[in-house]
C-alpha cells in the first residue's frame, strides 16, 4: 500500500516524502514537473537513501490518474499538485481555476471510481481573508475578502470537499489550512526553488542575502503591528511536512468521517517583516539591505493561527523556531545558489 503524493516534486511536498519514509509509508509521486524538476526527487533518494517512485502526469488527465491507480495499490492521497503564484493567478485567472478546482475534481473522481477515499488537501490561511480577531481559528469565516483567484480557489476546494464528504460518509477527508512555510531540510539539499524574482519573503531575503538581488522591499510600515510591518505566522517546512503524517494517522483510526478535519498548521506566533529580517540576520551573519515602500496591494496586516486544534486532533506540534527556520533557508541557499539548477 502506499501513499499518492500529487505535487511532491515541488517545494513542501519533497519535505513531506521524508517525513513519510521516516515513518515507514511507501509513496508514489505524481507530478507534472509544471513548477519542479526531477532534480528535486534525486536529493531526495540522496537523503533517505532510497530512490522514490515517480509518475510523471497532470491532476487534470483521468486517464492518466486512472493508469496510475491501475498501476499501484493507492491507500490515501496527500494533494499538494496545484499552481500557488498569487500575483499570476490575477493574471490569468481561468488557468488558475482549471489547475486547482478542475484539477482536485478530476482527482477526487478517480478516487471514488478505484474506492480510495481518503485525502489531505493543503489548504491556505488565505481562505480567512482579513479576519477581525487574532489568533485565527478553524471555524472563523471563510470565502470573505480574499483579494485573488489562488485564494478563492482554495476556498472552493474546501467547500467542494464539505459537499463530497456530506453526500458520502466514508470519504475521509483532512484539509490542512498552512499559515507561512519558509525553510529548508537541513541538509540543504532540498529546498523551495522559486521561478524568476521570489514574491514571498523568506527567498527574497536570501537571494538579497546571497547577493543575487540588491535590496529587499518592505511593503508598508504603516499597519497597526509591533514596528508597522506586517506579520505572519512562519513556520518550518519540515514541520508542516510531519503534520502530514500526522494527518494520515488520524485518518488511518478513522472509520467514517461526516465532515472534513480543518486544522490550521501554524505555530501560532506571528513575526514582522522587520523581525524576521533581524532573525535572518543574526542567524546567518549577512547583513540585508531593505527599504520600506508602500503596501502592497492585498496583503492583510496580521496573519497568525491559533494551533491548538492540530495539537489536540493530530497530536501535532512545531518544533523548529524562527531561528532555525531562518538557518536553514541560508544554509539552503548558500549551497544552491541557483536552486536546482546548479547540478
Ligand atoms: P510547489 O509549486 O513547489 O509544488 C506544487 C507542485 O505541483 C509542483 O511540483 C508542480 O509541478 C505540481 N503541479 C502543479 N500543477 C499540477 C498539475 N495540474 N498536475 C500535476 N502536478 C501539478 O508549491 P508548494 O509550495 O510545495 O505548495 C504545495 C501546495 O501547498 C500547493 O497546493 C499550494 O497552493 C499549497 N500552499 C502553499 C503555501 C506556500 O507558502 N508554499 C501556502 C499555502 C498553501
Ligand atoms: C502570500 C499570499 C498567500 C499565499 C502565500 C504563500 C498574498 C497577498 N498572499 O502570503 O495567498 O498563500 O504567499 O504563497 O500574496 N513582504 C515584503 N517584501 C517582499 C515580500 C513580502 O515586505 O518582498 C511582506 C508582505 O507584505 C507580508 C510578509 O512579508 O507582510 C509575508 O509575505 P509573503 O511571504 O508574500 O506571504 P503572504 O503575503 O502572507
Amino acid at each position: 500500500m502506499a501513499i499518492l503524493v500529487t505535487g511532491g516534486a515541488g517545494y513542501i511536498g519533497s519535505h513531506t516524502l521524508i517525513e513519510l519514509y521516516k515513518a515507514g509509508l511507501e509513496s508514489v509521486v505524481y507530478d507534472n514537473l509544471s513548477n519542479a524538476s526531477k532534480e528535486s526527487l534525486k536529493r531526495v533518494a540522496q537523503i533517505i537513501g532510497q530512490e522514490i517512485t515517480f509518475v510523471e502526469g497532470d491532476i487534470r488527465n483521468k486517464e492518466q490518474l486512472r493508469e496510475l491507480f491501475s498501476n499501484y495499490s493507492i491507500d490515501g492521497v496527500i494533494h499538494f499538485a496545484g499552481l500557488k503564484a498569487v500575483a499570476e493567478s490575477v493574471q490569468k485567472p481561468l488557468e488558475y481555476y482549471d489547475n486547482n478546482v478542475v484539477g482536485t475534481l478530476r482527482l477526487l473522481e478517480v478516487m471514488g471510481e478505484f474506492d480510495c477515499k481518503s485525502i489531505i488537501f493543503s489548504s491556505s490561511a488565505t481562505v480567512y481573508g482579513e479576519p477581525n480577531k487574532m489568533p485565527i481559528r478553524e471555524e472563523f469565516p471563510t470565502g470573505n475578502g480574499i483579494t485573488n483567484p489562488y485564494g478563492r480557489s482554495k476556498y472552493m476546494i474546501e467547500e467542494i470537499l464539505k459537499d463530497l464528504s456530506k453526500s458520502d460518509s466514508s470519504w475521509k477527508i483532512v484539509i490542512l489550512r498552512y499559515f507561512n512555510p519558509i525553510g529548508a531540510h537541513e541538509s540543504g539539499l532540498i529546498g523551495e526553488d522559486p521561478n524568476g524574482i521570489p514574491n514571498n519573503l523568506m527567498p527574497y531575503i536570501s537571494q538579497v542575502a546571497i547577493g543575487k538581488l540588491n535590496e529587499l522591499q518592505v511593503f508598508g510600515d504603516d499597519y497597526p503591528t509591533v514596528d508597522g510591518t506586517g506579520v505572519r505566522d512562519y513556520i518550518h517546512v519540515v514541520d508542516l511536512a510531519n503534520a502530514h503524517v500526522k494527518a494520515l494517522e488520524y485518518l488511518q483510526k478513522q472509520t467514517v468521517m461526516p465532515e472534513p478535519l480543518i486544522v490550521n498548521v501554524g505555530r501560532g506566533q506571528g513575526y514582522s517583516v522587520l523581525e524576521l529580517i533581524r532573525a535572518f540576520e543574526k542567524v546567518s551573519g549577512v547583513k540585508v539591505p531593505y527599504r520600506i515602500v508602500g503596501r502592497r496591494e492585498g496583503d492583510v496586516a496580521i496573519s497568525y493561527a491559533d494551533a491548538t486544534l492540530a495539537k489536540k486532533k493530530l497530536d501535532w506540534v512545531a518544533r523548529y523556531d524562527i531561528e532555525k527556520m531562518c538557518a536553514d533557508s541560508w544554509n539552503w541557499q548558500k549551497k544552491n545558489p541557483n536552486g536546482y539548477e546548479t547540478s
